[in-house]
């Protein structure tokens, strides 16, 4: 069995290493440009349209990331046989609830005042936040976006989601579709995006739907800098509407020195760390995947092109 890999400058020896032990009996190569060898399936994360246009002769492509919008939007032209299969949690899942967790009790608890207030050298008890008021709207309902929900439901908070088709999970006050996005906006204090970038979610953190959030709301963006109109959140954290974001993924990365977001200490920013690709659980499920492919069996993470998730 051959593989062609995508080497982004990243962690190379190390996937190597657990390819190897994941899948022994394979070939491994890294791609080239130019290379147009036959081989059964590719590994990537964001790459070159030259690497996957027209590859007919692949079994399957495979994502390095939960993520495939930087596979579909490459430009490359992908053979419409070809299933593209992302990855399913693989210790994700974890990292972003800690992440959100982290995020959502940083703003209930305070965390964030109390720092200024240290920095300051001042003692300042503070009447703690209603939870009750503290309504988290979870934007994307699917394998990390329930993950997410888990763990703040663990802490009690009232739990609002959104998603495209209406799901039933407990505690939680599901809508769906654009018809159901008002009503969530407008009970929802804290609005987490975990949404696939597709077009119909790109630009979906803008001024309309941000300006729906009650007063004093926060955002936290852990999907893809795209769904986010930067300007927009700007001006709304600058008018008080919106009173804090984190955010982890930018429109580009790395985020440009002189971008406003570095200014704003309302903003807090992560270098697109919530939810880190762990090498040797992703290599062991992609070699599981094959598995099944080999044997003529199903399996999950496979997108769904004209969904673009
Ligand atoms: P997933 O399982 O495919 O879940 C996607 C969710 O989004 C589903 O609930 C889906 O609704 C909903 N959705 C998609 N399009 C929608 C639309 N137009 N309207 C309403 N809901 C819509 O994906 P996942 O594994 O949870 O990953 C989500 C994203 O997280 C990835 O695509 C990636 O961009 C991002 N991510 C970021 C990091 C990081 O470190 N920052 C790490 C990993 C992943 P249905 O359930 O109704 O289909
Ligand atoms: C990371 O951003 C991923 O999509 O896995």
């Amino acid at each position: 069995m051959k593989i062609i890999f995508q080497d982004n400058g990243n962690y190379l020896n190390e996937w190597m290493r657990a390819l190897k032990h994941s899948l022994p009996q394979a070939e491994v190569s890294v791609w080239q440009e130019g290379d147009h060898t036959p081989a059964d399936y590719a590994i990537v994360w964001k790459p070159l349209a030259a690497m996957l246009d027209g590859r007919a002769d692949l079994k399957a492509i495979f994502s390095r990331g939960a993520g495939v919008d930087g596979i579909l939007l490459s430009g490359a032209a992908l053979p419409p046989q070809v299933p593209v299969i992302r990855l399913t949690d693989a210790g994700m899942g974890v990292q972003m609830a800690e992440f959100v967790t982290h995020a959502v009790l940083r703003y209930f608890r305070q965390f964030d005042v109390f720092a200024e207030d240290s920095a300051l050298k001042k003692w300042q008890p503070r009447l703690p936040q209603k939870r009750e008021d503290f309504r988290i709207g979870v934007l994307g309902m699917g394998v990390l976006g329930q993950k997410i929900i888990h763990a703040l439901q663990t802490f009690e908070f009232p739990i609002n989601a959104w998603s495209r088709n209406s799901k039933n999970m407990e505690g939680v006050q599901s809508f769906s579709g654009e018809e159901g996005l008002a009503e969530f906006l407008s009970s929802s204090k804290v609005l987490v995006c975990i949404l696939p970038l597709t077009d119909e979610t790109r630009g979906i953190l803008n001024y309309k739907n941000l300006s729906q959030l009650p007063r004093g709301a926060y955002l936290i963006n852990v999907a893809r800098g795209a769904h986010l109109v930067e300007e927009d959140l700007l001006q709304l954290i600058q008018n008080g509407h919106v009173a804090g974001a984190a955010l982890d993924v930018f429109a580009q990365e790395p985020l440009p020195l002189d971008h406003a977001f570095w200014q704003e200490k309302r903003i807090t920013i992560t270098p697109h760390v919530a939810a880190v690709t762990m090498i040797d659980e992703s290599a062991e499920q992609i070699a599981q995947k094959i598995a099944r492919l080999e044997r003529g069996e199903s399996v999950d993470g496979i997108v769904n092109r004209q969904r673009g998730y």
